[in-house]
């Protein structure tokens, strides 16, 4: 089944619990901010075994594919061998741009989410998902988000848009607007891709932590492949549970952080009055950027 999605909870919007909402992960330890400590010991071997043939899968796929400041950091981690300890991930990311790895006990509430991001605290899940899950999970993990998300959080320029996006965040949650941003969210931060002088590279999370959509989305020709811009991804409907039926294009981080520093307030405004557009849209005048060759 294909839904597209349209409603306007940033999480539901972004994951659609098809269990009508019972959340996966143990939330009787956490903080007012959903924090819990990781307990990286009650990890068993056999989920350190699973992270390995996980981590191997999509490290394999990554090079060439993946844009170079996600195969740089992604090399720096370190994570290959067992499940990651978070503090010791925070420790080197800290140096690097300020931010801090937060475990929680699975999806959290947007306002709570925006706000460790608007302060510079990425929150990772802490379970690991069943081998039975190995191809697919309907709520991210912590391989999809340490491995998918982590990375980028080393890269100056990534590392403020999302600190920007988490602002940006609390302001659409006052502006009855999450739906808009959420598609921003979701087209590049967990979907998006960067023409680079090589050609198609990818940034997104929600891709790189796929085992099918890696080579999918650079070299399938298929999908659309738009050059982003914030208004046309915020009036783009998605796909929840197939592969993306457009991604969106930047040229670099920066043009990604400059093109999302106006104020959204107008943008909200104007695209309150306008018709959504399905997830296949290509408009008059766009572009479809060709694949890469397979
Ligand atoms: N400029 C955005 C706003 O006015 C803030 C933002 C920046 C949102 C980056 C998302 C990403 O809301
Ligand atoms: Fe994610």
């Amino acid at each position: 089944m294909n839904t597209t999605v349209d409603q306007a909870d940033f999480f539901k919007t972004l994951t659609e619990k098809s269990d009508g909402g019972t959340l996966r992960g143990d939330y009787s330890g956490c903080d007012a901010n959903y924090v819990v400590q990781q307990d990286w010991s009650a990890y068993t071997p056999e989920q350190h075994e699973l992270w390995r043939r996980l981590y191997q899968r999509q490290a394999k796929l990554v090079p060439g594919r993946a844009c170079e400041e996600f195969i740089k950091s992604l090399a720096a981690m370190n994570a290959a061998d067992e499940l990651p300890r978070f503090d010791r991930t925070t420790e080197a990311l800290y140096k690097a741009t300020k931010w801090e790895i937060v475990a929680v006990p699975g999806l959290i509430p947007d306002l709570t989410f925006f706000q460790h991001l608007a302060n510079r605290r990425f929150p990772v899940t802490v379970w690991l998902r069943n081998p039975e899950e190995f191809d697919y999970i309907v709520e991210p993990d912590v391989f999809h988000d340490f491995f998918g998300h982590v990375p980028l959080l080393f890269d100056p320029v990534f590392a403020d848009y999302l600190q920007k996006f988490g602002q940006g965040g609390l302001k659409a949650l006052d502006q009855d607007a999450l739906t808009y941003l959420a598609r921003l969210y979701w087209y590049t931060v967990e979907f998006g891709l960067m023409h680079t002088p090589q050609g198609l590279r990818i940034y997104g999370a929600g891709i790189l932590s796929s085992g099918g959509e890696v080579e999918y989305s650079l070299t399938n020709p298929a999908p659309r492949r738009v050059a982003m811009e914030v208004e046309r991804v915020m009036r783009t409907q998605y796909k929840i549970d197939s592969y993306q039926e457009t991604y969106f294009v930047i040229r670099d981080f920066q043009q990604l952080f400059d093109a999302t520093e106006p104020d959204f307030t107008p943008y909200y405004d104007r695209l309150k009055q306008v018709e959504a557009l399905p997830a296949n849209a290509l408009l008059p005048g766009e572009t479809n950027i060709a694949p890469n060759l397979a």
